[in-house]
């Protein structure tokens, strides 16, 4: 048999997972939310800074569970006891259970180790904490916490339901007891995880902050849209650069590549049209379901 390669977690020090606690109730979260409902068949509560922001949560991931339904994926039985495993809270003394913590807030470093520091005083000591950010660093999030060795990054994609990669990240201070609850997790999600270094990006946000910036930097210095959107044609993509800059959200994107331009200046191009684009909202004008029916005239005229 195998040996276990080096450095590769050991499974038997996983820790259990028997409820999850989700902080954020956007997009990112509650597309998460549903998949560890649905794979770990736990209890999963979220939050967020209102009400209103939970609901919305809630309605979108019982929304992805009725389609689930709906494409015969899971059975009615199935569904009831997932809806009825998912509850909205904005009272954080709700995780004080929750062994498995994980927060996609805003990406703000500030905001995320007062979000960390504050839930520490709800969770118990051997509750993991993890973070969806995508690419600020992990060991600062956690400066403010006491426990700094039970917090991981745990990397989501987008559309979390149909891309296959968790990043993990391994900060210089997380254990080996939460590392391998991290990827046994990910395991169970049925996703491929990888274990990243804590550095800017990761692995594959450096990469896309790359293509996507170079794209947005090509533009900016005269390439027209059109000819940039194709440009990248031959590497037969699913998606083009700028509907993948929608998809991860613009102002997710300028972030990105404020985040890369800071940590590698003579790497990483800033963009200032970007961060007008995020403001203005969009890039290409939709349908009514969505379709693209080509670029937005506005947007166009910001750069
Ligand atoms: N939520 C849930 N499921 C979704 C979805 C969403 N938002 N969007 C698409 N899907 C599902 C569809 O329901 C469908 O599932 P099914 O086979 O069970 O019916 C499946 O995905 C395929 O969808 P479609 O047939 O409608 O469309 P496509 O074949 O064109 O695929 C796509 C859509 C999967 C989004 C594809 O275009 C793609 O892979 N794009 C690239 C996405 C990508 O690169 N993501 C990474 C972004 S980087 C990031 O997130 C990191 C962050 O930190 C910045």
């Amino acid at each position: 048999r195998a040996k276990r390669p080096a450095g590769a977690p050991d499974k038997k020090i996983a820790k259990p997972v028997t409820k999850v606690g989700i902080i954020g109730a956007g997009l990112m979260a509650s597309q998460f939310a549903t998949l560890f409902v649905r794979r770990l068949r736990v209890p999963v509560v979220i939050t967020d800074l209102d009400q209103a922001r939970v609901d919305k949560g809630l309605d979108y991931i019982r929304g992805e569970i009725a389609t689930l339904l709906s494409k015969g994926r899971i059975s009615q039985d199935e569904s009831n006891r997932l809806n009825a495993l998912v509850t909205g809270t904005t009272d954080r003394a709700d995780f004080a259970d929750c062994d498995w913590v994980i927060e996609a807030v805003f990406e703000e470093l500030g905001v995320k180790q007062d979000v960390f520091a504050d839930i520490e005083q709800y969770v118990s000591e051997t509750a993991v904490l993890a973070t969806n950010t995508s690419s600020l660093s992990v060991e600062e999030i956690g400066a403010k916490l006491s426990h700094p060795e039970r917090l991981v990054g745990f990397h989501f994609f987008n559309p979390v339901a149909v891309m296959p990669l968790i990043e993990v990240v391994k900060t210089p201070r997380t254990d080996d007891e939460t590392l391998s609850t991290a990827m046994v997790t990910a395991a169970k999600l049925k996703k491929n995880a990888v274990i990243t270094r804590d550095t800017p990006g990761f692995v594959v946000n450096r990469i896309l902050a790359k293509v996507l910036g170079e794209a947005m930097h090509a533009v900016d210095t005269g390439t027209p849209f059109e000819v940039m959107d194709h440009a990248l044609d031959p590497f037969g993509l699913p998606m083009t650069p700028f509907e993948l800059l929608e998809l991860v959200g613009l102002k997710v994107g300028a972030h990105v590549l404020d985040t890369h331009h800071a940590a590698f200046p003579e790497r990483f191009f800033e963009s200032a049209n970007l961060h007008e684009l995020a403001e203005y909202g969009r890039i290409y004008e939709r349908d009514d379901k969505g379709k693209i029916k080509g670029f937005d005239k506005k947007a166009v005229k910001i750069v």
